[in-house]
């Protein structure tokens, strides 16, 4: 039997339909609220808005619970590799061998891009984020795939649009390091897997020859996994945005990069290295910062602490906590701030103002002091949380655009001057 919710105001009562999800979530439909009663709801950051249905990611924020289309993180993390991954998020299967190998192969046959695009990039100064090189380069991808510009075309041109963008991603995430270090850029290698190809394109220099470490490959892959989906974050509600006015997948990909690169969402990441390199500077005093982060009247946060959804730890945190004690040790690096991290956790955890605020480490915590140790640099960190992101966003767009959902457009309460004469300027 279904459920339903009920509504009093004015004297008059409102009943609304309540949907119950496959994991027994619930929500009020509110479809028909404002048709049947004038008023609307209002909800600054959409805390407590659903803004659609989805079968791709599942989180429990309370019990710290998340699933690409039904499978374990910690499972994908530990047995998946990102491009099967990238395959379950889109496709919403795990592939057979043959169907693993032909995506592999579509993708590995487009990571070239279009030549002319190094003018773009030859366009921007070396001290240019490399966030906002990436975007505009996806963006330009409109240009050079004009047929992209009409996302209703056949699902097989759509799909090819999908296989550039993941096969191309690398190419010009690296091309921006490249820009910024004032390195000539790689071309792709096709006889490597696609973190091996990544690693070389990053770091390889024409003077010497270059091995893909194996170790720093598998890490990169796992570190991919864990950031590929997470349901209606700020940046893949912003795709979807952005994709619901039938604006076209590489624009829509565009504004989610953009999104990401806030230091409240992806760019915590850097943030969190910047907090805890500077933590060091002063000393290491853990205590210091979390009284700094406790304080109302102090704008400093504990980055990579907290989460809008999770209430308890963040799965991926811990995944990576203890990814980042694997990967030093085998690559033999010893990075103090990653004992000033553990120690500032440890503090935060045993902190009332934590405790009572659910806040635990999120995703960002840890991620960077193994991007360190592969030796990313700190701005490319965000970059990094976009090349995982990517086929969630991608999978997310293709949902809402196959569900056909209508144009996003929020309404709101107006609070501004009620209406008034025109003041000519003599009488001002
Ligand atoms: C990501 O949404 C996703 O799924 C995102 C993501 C993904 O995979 O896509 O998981 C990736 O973006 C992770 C989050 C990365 N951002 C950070 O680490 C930045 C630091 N954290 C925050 O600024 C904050 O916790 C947010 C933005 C993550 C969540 O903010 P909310 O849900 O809007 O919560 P809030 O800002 O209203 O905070 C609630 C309370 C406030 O105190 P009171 O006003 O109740 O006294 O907690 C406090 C906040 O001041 N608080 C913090 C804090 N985070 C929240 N205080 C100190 N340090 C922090 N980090």
């Amino acid at each position: 039997m279904s459920e339903s919710a009920k509504l009093s105001f004015k004297g008059q009562d409102y009943e609304f339909p309540v949907i119950t999800g496959t994991e027994n979530e619930s929500a009020i439909d509110i479809a028909k609220l404002r048709a049947s009663s004038g008023l609307i709801t209002l909800d600054p950051g959409y805390k407590n808005t659903g803004a659609t249905t989805s079968a791709i990611t599942f989180l429990d924020g309370e019990e710290g619970i998340l699933r690409y289309r039904g499978y374990r993180i910690e499972d994908l993390a530990e047995k998946s590799t990102f491009l099967e991954v990238s395959y379950l998020l889109i496709y919403g299967e795990l592939p057979s061998q043959a169907e693993y190998e032909n995506f592999s192969k579509e993708i590995t046959h487009h990571t070239l891009v279009h030549e002319d695009i190094k003018k773009i990039l030859e366009g921007f100064p070396s001290n240019a984020h490399p966030m906002g090189v990436l975007s505009s380069m996806i963006c330009a991808l409109t240009a050079f795939y004009p047929e992209s510009l009409n996302p209703n075309r056949s699902e097989e041109e759509v799909n090819l649009s999908i296989i550039r963008l993941i096969a191309k991603m690398p190419t010009f995430a690296t091309w921006a390091y490249k820009n910024e270090m004032g390195h000539p850029v790689n071309y792709p290698d096709n006889s490597l897997d696609y973190c091996s190809n990544f690693l070389k394109m990053m770091f390889a220099l024409p003077a010497e020859k270059f091995d893909v470490d194996p170790v720093v490959a598998s890490a990169l892959d796992k570190l991919l996994i864990l950031h590929a989906d997470h349901e209606q974050n700020c940046s893949t509600s912003t795709v979807r945005i952005v994709g619901s006015s039938q604006a076209s997948i590489y624009a829509s990909i565009s504004a989610g990069i953009n999104a990401l690169w806030g230091p409240l969402h992806g760019g915590a990441n850097q943030s969190v290295i910047e907090m805890l390199e500077a933590i060091k500077a002063d000393g290491g005093d853990a205590k210091k910062y979390l009284d700094k982060a406790k304080d109302k009247n102090d704008p400093f946060r504990l980055m990579g602490f907290g989460h809008r959804v999770y209430k308890n730890f963040d799965p991926r945190a811990k995944i990576i906590k203890k990814a980042a004690d694997d990967v030093l040790e085998k690559l033999g690096v010893n990075d103090p701030i990653l004992d000033i991290a553990k120690e500032l956790e440890q503090a935060a955890l045993s902190d009332q103002y934590f405790i009572d605020r659910q806040l635990y480490p999120n995703v960002d915590f840890y991620s960077g002091i193994i991007y360190r140790a592969l030796g990313i640099p700190t701005d490319m960190f965000t970059v990094m949380f976009a090349l995982g992101r990517l086929p969630g966003w991608i999978a997310q767009w293709k949902e809402m655009r196959e569900n056909g959902e209508p144009i996003g457009r929020p309404r709101q309460i107006y609070t501004g001057a009620n209406e008034r004469d025109y003041v000519s300027m003599n009488r001002r």
